[in-house]
C-alpha cells in the first residue's frame, strides 16, 4: 500500500533530545535564562534558530540577530561534541529490525529531518548509506510544521505524498505530514495527537501498519 516510509530522525530512529537539552541548557545558564525539560519538549522537530527563539521567550532583554547567531553556533559546537558519545549501540535492535523488515519488503526508506546534523548522526549510528534518500535541514527553507522536508524526500523518490507514510514523534512533524498530503504514524507525544493516522506504542508496532 505504501511505496515509501519517510522517517523523522531525532526521537524516531535515535534519541538525541538529551544532547539537545544539555547543549541548550548550557546556553540558557550562560545567559541566565530559565530552561527546563518542558521548554525542551517544545523544541522537538523545530529548527535550530526557531528553538533559540522559543528559549529566548524567557529572556528579560531582546537579543540582536548577531547575538542570536553566535548563541546558535555555540550551541551547535557543544551539541556536536556531545554527539561524539553516540555509537552504533544507539541504534536499537528494535529500530534496526523494523528498518530492515520494511526495506527488505521492497518499500523505499527515507529520512525527513529538520536537523542540519542529520548526516553526522546517521554515520555515528552506522546508517550513513542505508536510506534511499535523506532530506534534512540542509536542503530546506522552511522547517516543520511546513511540509517542505517531506515533499523534498518524496520528490527525490519520485513518489506522490499519498504513496508515502511519515513516521514522527513530534506534533509539528505530524502537522507537516498532514499539510503535505502524506499518511502519518506517530510515536511518543505524536501517538496522542488527533491528526496522527496510525498511533504507535513502540517502533515495533509500525510493522502492523503493513499487514
Ligand atoms: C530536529 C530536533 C530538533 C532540533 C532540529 C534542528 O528536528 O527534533 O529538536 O532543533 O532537529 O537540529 P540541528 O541539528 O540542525 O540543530
Ligand atoms: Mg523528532
Amino acid at each position: 500500500r505504501f511505496k515509501a516510509v519517510i522517517f523523522d530522525l531525532d526521537g524516531v530512529i535515535c534519541h538525541t533530545d538529551q544532547y539537545h537539552y544539555q547543549a541548550w541548557k548550557q546556553i540558557a545558564d550562560q545567559e541566565n535564562v530559565f530552561f527546563d525539560e518542558q521548554v525542551n519538549n517544545r523544541l522537538r522537530g523545530v529548527s535550530r534558530m526557531e528553538s533559540l527563539e522559543i528559549i529566548l521567550e524567557q529572556a528579560d532583554r531582546p537579543y540582536t540577530e548577531e547575538e542570536k547567531s553566535v548563541l546558535a553556533e555555540t550551541k551547535n559546537e557543544i551539541y556536536k561534541k556531545l554527539l561524539k558519545n553516540m555509537t552504533r549501540a544507539d541504534l536499537t535492535e528494535e529500530v534496526k529490525g523494523v528498518l530492515d523488515n520494511i526495506k527488505n519488503s521492497g518499500i523505499k526508506v527515507a529520512i525527513g529531518s529538520s536537523s542540519r546534523n542529520t548526516k553526522l548522526i546517521l554515520s555515528r549510528i552506522g546508517l550513513a548509506d542505508y536510506f534511499h534518500t535523506v532530506s534534512d535541514g540542509t536542503n530546506i527553507q522552511r522547517s516543520k510544521p511546513d511540509p517542505e522536508v517531506f515533499l523534498k524526500a518524496a520528490e527525490a523518490l519520485k513518489l506522490a505524498p499519498e504513496e508515502c507514510l511519515v513516521v514522527e514523534d513530534a506534533q509539528a512533524g505530524i502537522i507537516a505530514a498532514h499539510r503535505g498530503g502524506f499518511h502519518s504514524a506517530g510515536i511518543g507525544e505524536a501517538s496522542k495527537f488527533h491528526l496522527t493516522e496510525y498511533p504507535l506504542s513502540c517502533m515495533g508496532d509500525l510493522l502492523n501498519v503493513f499487514e
